[in-house]
C-alpha cells in the first residue's frame, strides 16, 4: 500500500517536472491542436510558440503568459486563433500571410512586446475584450480591419499602420509617441489622438482627418502628404522639428496658432493645389530651411526673426516677396541661398553667379538644409507604403540628391 502511494507520488512529481520543462522550452512548433493541449497546464510558457503552416485552427487554452513570441506565418488554412486565458505575450505577436484567418479571439490579452501583423486580408475585427493597453511597437499592414478597437495604448514607441483599405477610424488614448507614428495609405481613415501630448515623428498620408487637440511638441518631423482633408489644425503645437505639407489636393486651410519654434527640418509647404493663403502667426525662428512651392498668393510669417537654413519660394500666385526680401537684406536668412519667385513683379532671385558661389561655399548650413530636404523628399518614397523602414533611409539619399538639385 505504502509502496503503491510512493510510486504514484513519484510518478506525479515526474509528470509535474516534465510539464515544467515542457513549459520552459526555448521554442516549440505546433503542428496539431493536440500539441497545444499538451501545453494547457503551462500557466507561463517560457519561450516561443510557432504555429505551423499546416495548422487549421489553434486554441491556446490554459496558457496565461508566453514569455517569448507567438508566431504564425504563411498559413493559408488557418481560420481561427484563440487564447482565452492569455494576458501577456512578452515578445512579438507575429501573424504574417494568413489568407483566410477571420477570428482572432484574445479576450484578456493586455500586454504584448510588439504586434507585427502583415497580410491578414480576412481579419475585419479583433475580439480583444479587455483590450491591449501595453505594447511598444505596432505594425499593422494589409488587413481588413475597419477600426483598431481592441488596441488602446497610452504610449507607444513605433506605430505603423498602412495599407488597411477599410480602416475608417483610428482613435487611441496615446499620450506619447516616442519614436514615430506612420499612418499611410489605409482607407480614408479619420485619426484621433485626443490625449496625445507629444510625438517624436508623425507621418500622415491619405487620411481624411486628424485631431490632436493637446499635442504641443513634435520633436523631429511632422509630414502631411497626399491627405484628403480640406482643413488642418494643430491647435496646441508650440514646437516642431520640421513640418512638411505636400500634395494635399483639397487642402484650403492650415492652422498653427501656437507654433513658435521650428527646428532643423524646417518648413515645407508644396503642391497643395487649393491652398492659397496661410500664416504661421507666432513662428519666430526656423532652424532649417523654408521651402514654399505652389499656387498660394499669401504666406505670412509676421513674427519671423531668423531662418538659419535657406529660403526657396516659388509662387504661381501673386505673392509679394518683400517681407522675405527684407528678412534677407537684414541678414536674417542665414542659409546659403535665398530666392523668391512669384507670378507678381516682386520676384527676387540672386544673380546666377552669386547663387553658385554662395551654394558652393556655404557648407555650414548644408546639414540643416539637407535635413529639411529630407522632410521634403519623403513624399518621393510615398507610393504604396512600404512596411520596411529602409525606404526612409533611401528617402534621405533621394533628399540629398533633391537638395543638390534644387540649390
Ligand atoms: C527555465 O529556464 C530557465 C533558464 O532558461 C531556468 O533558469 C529555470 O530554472 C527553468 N525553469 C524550469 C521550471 O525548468
Ligand atoms: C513566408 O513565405 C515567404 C515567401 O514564400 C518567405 O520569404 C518567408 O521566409 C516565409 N516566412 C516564414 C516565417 O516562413
Ligand atoms: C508593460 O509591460 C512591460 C512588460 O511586462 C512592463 O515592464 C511595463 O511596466 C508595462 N507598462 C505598463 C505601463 O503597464
Ligand atoms: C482608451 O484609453 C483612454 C485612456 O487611456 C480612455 O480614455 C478611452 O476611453 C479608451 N478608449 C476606448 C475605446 O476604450
Ligand atoms: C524620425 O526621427 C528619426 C530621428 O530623429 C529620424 O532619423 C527619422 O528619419 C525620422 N523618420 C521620419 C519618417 O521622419
Ligand atoms: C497645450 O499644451 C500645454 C503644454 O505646452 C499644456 O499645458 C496645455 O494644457 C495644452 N492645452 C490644451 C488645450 O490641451
Ligand atoms: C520630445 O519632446 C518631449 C516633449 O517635450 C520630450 O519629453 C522628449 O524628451 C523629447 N524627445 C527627444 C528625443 O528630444
Ligand atoms: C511640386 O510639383 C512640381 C511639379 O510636379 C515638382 O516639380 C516640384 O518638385 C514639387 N515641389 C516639391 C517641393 O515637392
Ligand atoms: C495674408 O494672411 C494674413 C494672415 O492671415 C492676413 O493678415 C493678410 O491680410 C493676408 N494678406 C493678403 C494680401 O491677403
Ligand atoms: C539676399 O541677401 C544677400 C546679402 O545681403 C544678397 O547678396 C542677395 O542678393 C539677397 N538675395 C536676394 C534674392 O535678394
Amino acid at each position: 500500500m505504502i509502496r503503491k502511494l510512493l510510486v504514484l507520488a513519484l510518478a506525479s512529481i515526474a509528470s509535474v517536472s516534465a510539464q515544467a520543462s515542457a513549459c520552459n522550452e526555448s521554442e516549440v512548433t505546433i503542428t496539431t491542436q493536440a500539441d497545444l493541449d499538451n501545453l494547457a497546464s503551462c500557466s507561463t510558457f517560457g519561450g516561443n510558440i510557432i504555429l505551423a503552416e499546416t495548422l487549421g485552427s489553434a486554441a491556446l487554452n490554459g496558457i496565461q503568459e508566453i514569455m517569448g513570441n507567438l508566431v504564425c506565418s504563411n498559413n493559408t488554412q488557418i481560420a481561427s486563433i484563440s487564447a482565452p486565458q492569455l494576458t501577456t505575450i512578452g515578445g512579438a505577436f507575429t501573424l504574417n500571410g494568413l489568407t483566410i484567418l477571420t477570428d482572432l479571439v484574445f479576450p484578456v490579452l493586455e500586454t504584448v512586446g510588439s504586434i507585427n501583423w502583415i497580410t491578414l486580408p480576412a481579419v475585419s475585427q479583433l475580439t480583444f475584450t479587455n483590450g491591449v493597453t501595453n505594447c511598444s511597437n505596432v505594425l499593422i499592414s494589409d488587413t481588413d480591419l475597419t477600426t483598431l478597437d481592441g488596441i488602446n495604448l497610452s504610449s507607444v514607441s513605433n506605430l505603423q499602420i498602412n495599407n488597411n483599405l477599410n480602416l475608417d477610424e483610428i482613435t487611441m488614448g496615446l499620450t506619447s509617441i516616442s519614436y514615430q507614428a506612420d499612418i499611410s495609405y489605409n482607407g480614408n481613415t479619420a485619426v484621433a489622438f485626443p490625449d496625445l501630448l507629444w510625438a517624436h515623428n508623425l507621418t500622415l498620408q491619405g487620411i481624411s482627418s486628424i485631431s490632436t487637440p493637446m499635442m504641443s511638441v513634435v520633436n523631429a518631423s511632422y509630414l502631411l502628404i497626399s491627405n484628403d482633408f480640406e482643413s488642418f489644425s494643430a491647435p496646441n503645437l508650440t514646437s516642431v522639428g520640421g513640418v512638411a505639407i505636400e500634395k494635399n489636393q483639397d487642402l484650403r486651410r492650415i492652422s498653427f496658432p501656437q507654433l513658435t519654434t521650428v527646428g532643423a527640418a524646417g518648413i515645407e509647404i508644396a503642391n497643395n493645389t487649393d491652398l492659397e493663403s496661410f500664416t504661421f502667426p507666432k513662428v519666430t525662428s526656423v532652424a532649417g530651411a523654408i521651402i514654399l512651392d505652389g499656387d498660394f498668393f499669401n504666406a505670412s510669417f509676421p513674427a519671423l526673426n531668423v531662418v538659419r537654413g535657406a529660403v526657396s519660394i516659388d509662387s504661381e500666385g501673386d505673392f509679394d516677396c518683400s517681407a522675405f526680401d527684407s528678412l534677407n537684406s537684414s541678414g536674417n536668412i542665414r542659409g546659403n541661398d535665398y530666392r523668391c519667385e512669384a507670378a507678381s513683379s516682386s520676384t527676387s532671385v540672386v544673380p546666377t553667379s552669386t547663387a553658385a558661389a554662395t551654394s558652393s561655399s556655404a557648407e555650414a548650413t548644408t546639414t540643416e538644409a539637407s535635413n529639411s530636404a529630407s522632410t521634403a523628399a519623403s513624399s518621393s518614397s510615398a507610393g504604396a507604403a512600404s512596411t520596411s523602414s529602409s525606404s526612409y533611409a533611401l528617402s534621405g539619399l533621394v533628399a540629398i540628391a533633391i537638395f543638390l538639385g534644387i540649390f
